[in-house]
């Protein structure tokens, strides 16, 4: 949809004619009048076919906005109102879409628009073909590459600020998909003499101001330059400054684009540094000085400069020095020096300055080719932009070599343009097999042989000229041309031999002049020869070679003493001619586009449009004929599918489809639309039309029916949103009927319902109430009789029991105070309870007299509990020894004098150790039951009361003495024949073991026996007899008792003794009825 909105095509509000295929009439006037009427509506494009003519505008136009190249992107040629654009976008397409490698041919004179018009090709190719980081990158390298060849190869002349001082060939190159890959530029002839001349009114290449206006202090001093213009002899003065052009910012951009396409910083350096010699070579002046054989030699006269320049090169001063006084020939073995005279040295000086700068050129565009060419090696499209000097003709100053072979170039483009364009649309009509009547233009081929002919050619005159031996003069050249020449149609010279010039006097002597297809031009032979020859002495190419500066070195490779060529190198002319060959063979590969630029006035001001000018233009550049060829034949031509596709709507048996050849489906489209036969033909692959008239009718009737058809599509289209909305509308007007349906239905329902529950709750409320009501006036009723009752039974009791009440409360106080303290007492005592040891003899204070028996009583049931407490932690053996302890103390506490000291001692029982002593072996295996008692013990003879030591044993069921020595038992006594256990009160360790009657032991009689451990053993005595005879032993303490000795009784008898024998009691036997003890 959006690429129907056309906002102005060829068609549509056209200011004059957009396509001069259509101007009515056509003619000189009218062809111009509406280029004027056009450029003065800044329509500053217009058509011939598919040939843009540019008008420069001299103003910025807003017609190459991103919004701009949108608009032209993808749309046919004459969609579009004319634009640069348009042919750049076809071109583009053919290349990308059809692989037709495109050139585009940009011509026109100094000042027309050409380098701009390139600039907007580039950059409108830039912006429509594919994107990404790499692409992008190749796309800003080729972009920037202008800038720095503007800077070095334009110069401000009278005709343009900026204008190209040599011609530039481009390459871009692009991958299948149509992104582009690299780019190859080749140059052609810069116009070198500028560097040490300029005319008036003109500059040096902008680069000399950039470098002095936009460097930095440093940097000038560094190149050994000052700021100051006026210093360099080589800077044109009178306009020096260009209005609305900033050298400085100029300067930072040229190095930025430097930095972009890739010279490294040394490099930059270098350049700059050779630009800075070749400034400075201009200030190096000569001096005559005379020689002793009468010859003038030159003479350097202020050596600084020439030492800054060898600083800055690195050059031997003293070698530059002598290559500006002396010249060396060399001729197979000879070789000759002679010295300069001082026109020879600026001669000398200016070669090499001209040198040195077109030779710096031409290593730019290499380094920028090795910087931009393709990385791959796939098969790479092309499309050629070929910028090149316009045609020059100088009305005031003369012209010159350079102007002739810049005007040889500009024939050959006009000759490529006619093969190109009028000779291949003639064959194509041959090819198509269209009847054709042929057209006659002028082919400038005549001319071009004139310039170029190998024998006959001006450049072949020129270099035989130069070749020659002899002197050789630029007058001996035009005298050579006077006579090869003379018969030629487009060659005029005063000295001819042909007579028709003898008396023009508009021509002078030393010119000769040329009819070009653009016009005649008069050239001026002074210099010719010079420039042809472009003559550099060797010892200054041999000079610089020695240079250390490896960039200068570089470019003198033939100052190389090693590859010395005696040759000399080919001439300015014929390197121009073969390189122009070149070109024209390489452009004649590829598909042309052309865009003829005119220059609308010579003040380079916009908004005005000489028509003098513009005429001279449109005569020299052959665009009538242009337009008269295309008018002539068929001015639109197309493939019979796409055009068949582009209008099959037009008619109904091929709308919207038609089955069958493209071909016969156009002649029914024709024949339908009734074009008359004479405006069209059909070829083998083509329709041609003949007039863009009948072309436009078609675009006419296109737009229109396409109209009828968006209108069409819009009906059917609005009539299916009416009809789907209106069903939509419908399917919800159910839905939404059916769903409020439901809701009314359902809120009348919620309605009834809850009202029902109300009128419900209501009832049930009112019940409940009733109900409530009746229950509570129930109860209460009772509550008012139960009041009513305690009230009574209250007044009742209190009349009975008031007597009572004072009578108990004293009572009652008591109580509770008693019970009060008693529970602090006990409260209190908790927190003060003594130690837990059965020894703690602390007690707390009794605080109540009247709980005095309560505190004792308290005392001794904490005692008792806390000596069951201790009781507990013993084990069975210490519970059995604190039983014996306790069967001791109730046997002999308080009744024997030996008692107190026995509590402290442990009872051992056997403190003999039968078992371990081998002695008592014996012994040990004859007494097999548990031994109670083991312990040495003393006999007491019954005689004489003299003591014997023996073993005394007690088992569970016996008493045994035995042998202290042998071990032998002396007596055994069963615990049943033991009757009684008498001792004293006092502090000895005598008793007597009273046995019974009769028994077999009695036959002796009783024994008396002392032991150290008295106390234990009777103790352990009695424990065992009572447990093995379940009867209690009976144990006498007196201090006389009587004993069994055989048949007597004798008295045992303890009285005082003295201390005699220490702490030892002793025993006599008084008689037969006493024995007595004396205990100390
Ligand atoms: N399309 C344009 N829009 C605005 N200004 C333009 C346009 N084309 C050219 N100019 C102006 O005209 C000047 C000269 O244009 P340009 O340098 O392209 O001429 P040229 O044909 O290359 O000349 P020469 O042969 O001397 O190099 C430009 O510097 C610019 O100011
Ligand atoms: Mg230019």
């Amino acid at each position: 949809m959006a690429k129907m909105e056309v906002k102005t095509s060829l068609l549509d509000d056209m200011i004059g004619v957009g396509d001069m295929v259509l101007l009515e009439p056509l003619n000189e006037d009218s062809f111009i009048n509406n280029l004027k009427k056009r450029f003065d509506h800044n329509e500053v494009y217009t058509y011939i076919g598919s040939v843009v003519i540019s008008i420069n505008p001299y103003s910025s136009l807003p017609i190459y906005t991103p919004e701009k190249v949108e608009e032209y992107r993808n749309r046919n040629f004459y969609e579009l109102s004319p634009h640069i654009f348009a042919l750049s976008d076809e071109a583009y397409r053919s290349l990308r879409d059809q692989d037709k490698d495109q050139c585009i041919l940009i011509t026109g004179e100094s000042g027309a628009g050409k380098t701009e018009a390139s600039k907007l090709v580039m950059s409108y190719v830039a912006a429509v073909c594919g994107k990404g980081a790499e692409v992008n990158q190749v796309k800003e390298q080729l972009l920037q590459s202008n800038p720095v060849l503007e800077a070095f190869g334009n110069a401000k002349t009278v005709r343009n600020d900026n204008s190209s001082r040599f011609g530039k060939y481009m390459d871009i190159e692009f991958d299948f998909k149509g992104d582009p890959l690299g780019g190859v530029i080749s140059n052609y002839l810069l116009e070198k003499s500028r560097v040490v001349k300029q005319p008036r009114g003109e500059r040096n290449f902008h680069i000399f101001y950039q470098i002095l206006s936009g460097a930095s202090e440093d940097f000038l001093c560094k190149l050994k330059l000052e700021r100051d213009f006026s210093r360099y002899n080589y800077l044109g003065l009178d306009s020096a400054k260009v209005n609305g052009v900033d050298d400085a910012a100029n300067f930072r951009t040229v190095r930025n684009a430097m930095q972009i396409v890739g010279f490294m910083d040394h490099e930059t350096q270098s350049v700059f540094e050779v630009v800075a010699a070749v400034l400075k070579l201009g200030n190096i002046e000569f001096k005559p000085e005379s020689r002793v054989n009468g010859l003038d030699e030159s003479k350097i006269k202020d050596k600084n400069e020439v030492k800054e320049i060898c600083e800055l090169t690195g050059i031997d001063q003293s070698v530059l020095e002598r290559a500006f006084s002396f010249r060396t020939v060399e001729a197979k073995q000879e070789k000759v020096s002679t010295t300069l005279n001082v026109a020879q040295a600026y001669y000398a000086r200016d070669a090499l300055a001209k040198n040195l700068y077109s030779r710096l050129f031409s290593w730019l565009v290499t380094r920028i080719n090795e910087s931009i060419k393709a990385q791959t090696k796939v098969r790479k499209k092309v499309m050629g932009v070929l910028d090149i000097y316009g045609f020059e003709i100088f009305e005031v100053r003369p012209n010159s070599f350079e102007q002739f072979i810049i005007n040889y170039c500009n024939e050959k483009l006009q000759q490529i343009f006619i093969e190109l364009t009028l000779k291949e649309e003639q064959e194509e009509y041959i090819r198509e097999g269209i009847e054709w009547t042929h057209i006659e233009y002028f082919n400038n081929a005549i001319i071009c042989d004139l310039i170029e002919n190998n024998q006959t050619g001006i450049l072949a005159m020129l270099d035989e000229e130069c070749l020659r031996p002899g002197t050789v003069t630029d007058e001996t050249f035009l005298e050579k041309l006077n006579q090869v020449c003379a018969t030629h149609q487009h060659f005029e010279s005063r000295m001819s031999k042909c007579s028709r010039f003898l008396n023009d006097t508009s021509l002078p002597h030393s010119c000769f002049r040329i009819q070009h297809y653009a016009g005649k031009v008069m050239y001026q032979v002074e210099g010719f020869v010079d420039k042809n020859n472009d003559l550099l002495y060797r010892d200054l190419s041999q000079a610089m070679w020695k240079a250390s500066h490896s960039l200068i070195k570089a470019l003198f490779p033939e100052g190389n003493p090693a590859k010395i060529n005696l040759k000399r190198p080919p001439t300015a002319g014929s390197q121009f001619k073969a390189s122009v060959a070149t070109l024209m063979k390489n452009l004649q590969t590829k598909n042309p586009n052309y865009i003829r630029c005119i220059k609308p006035n010579d003040k380079k001001a916009a908004h005005i449009f000489n028509d003098a000018l513009v005429c001279h233009q449109i005569r020299y550049l052959g665009l009538l004929e242009n337009v008269r060829v295309r008018r002539a034949g068929y001015a639109f031509r197309q493939a019979y599918e796409p055009c068949l596709e582009r209008y099959k709507m037009l008619c109904k048996q091929t709308w919207p489809h038609w089955r069958g050849p493209a071909r016969d489906g156009v002649e029914v489209l024709f024949n339908e639309l009734e074009i008359p036969e004479e405006e069209f033909s059909f070829g083998r692959s083509k329709i041609f039309i003949r007039n863009p008239r009948t072309l436009f009718k078609l675009e006419d009737l296109r737009k229109q029916r396409l109209e009828d058809l968006a209108t069409l599509i819009e009906k059917i289209y609005r009539g299916w949103k009416c009809r789907t909305r209106f069903l939509l509308m419908k399917k919800s007007q159910i839905v939404i009927a059916s769903w409020y349906r439901r809701y009314s239905q359902q809120k009348k329902y919620q309605k009834i319902k809850s009202s029902a529950i109300i009128v419900q709750s209501y009832i049930r409320g009112w019940k409940a109430r009733k109900l409530l009501w009746e229950l509570k006036h129930q109860k209460r009723c009772n509550e008012a009789a139960t009041i009513i009752a305690a009230y009574w039974h209250g007044t009742q009791v209190r009349r009975e029991y008031r007597k009572f009440f004072r009578a108990n409360a004293g009572r009652k106080i008591y109580e509770f105070t008693l019970q009060r303290l008693m529970q602090k007492y006990f409260l209190e005592m908790k927190n003060k309870m003594p130690s837990l040891s059965p020894i703690d003899k602390n007690w707390p204070a009794r605080p109540y007299l009247f709980l005095d028996s309560t505190h004792k009583e308290l005392k001794r049931i904490f005692h008792l509990w806390r000596c069951k407490k201790y009781r507990d932690q013993f084990t069975d053996q210490q519970k059995l020894i604190y039983e014996e302890k306790l069967e001791a103390s109730e046997l002999f506490k308080d009744k024997k004098a030996l008692y107190p000291a026995s509590v402290g001692q442990p009872f051992q029982g056997a403190y003999l150790e039968i078992s371990k002593n081998p002695k008592y072996k014996k012994l040990k295996d004859a007494v097999d039951e548990k031994i109670i008692i083991a312990e040495v013990v003393n006999k007491i003879n019954r005689a004489n009361g003299k003591a014997t030591s023996r073993i005394f044993l007690l088992t569970k069921n016996n008493v045994l003495l035995a042998d202290q020595k042998s071990g032998n038992i002396k007596s055994e006594v069963p615990l049943g024949d033991v009757t009684k256990v008498s001792m004293s009160s006092q502090n000895d360790g005598f008793f007597a073991v009273h046995l019974k009657e009769g028994s077999e032991a009695a036959g002796k009689g009783d024994f008396l026996l002392s032991s150290d451990h008295l106390i234990e053993m009777a103790t352990k005595l009695y424990r065992t007899t009572l447990s093995q005879t379940k009867q209690k032993l009976n144990i006498e303490i007196s201090d006389e008792f009587l004993v069994q000795f055989r048949q007597d009784k004798v008295c045992v008898k303890f009285i005082q003794g003295s201390q005699k024998n220490g702490n030892i009691p002793t025993c006599k036997r008084k008689n037969n009825r006493l024995l007595e003890v004396a205990v100390p």
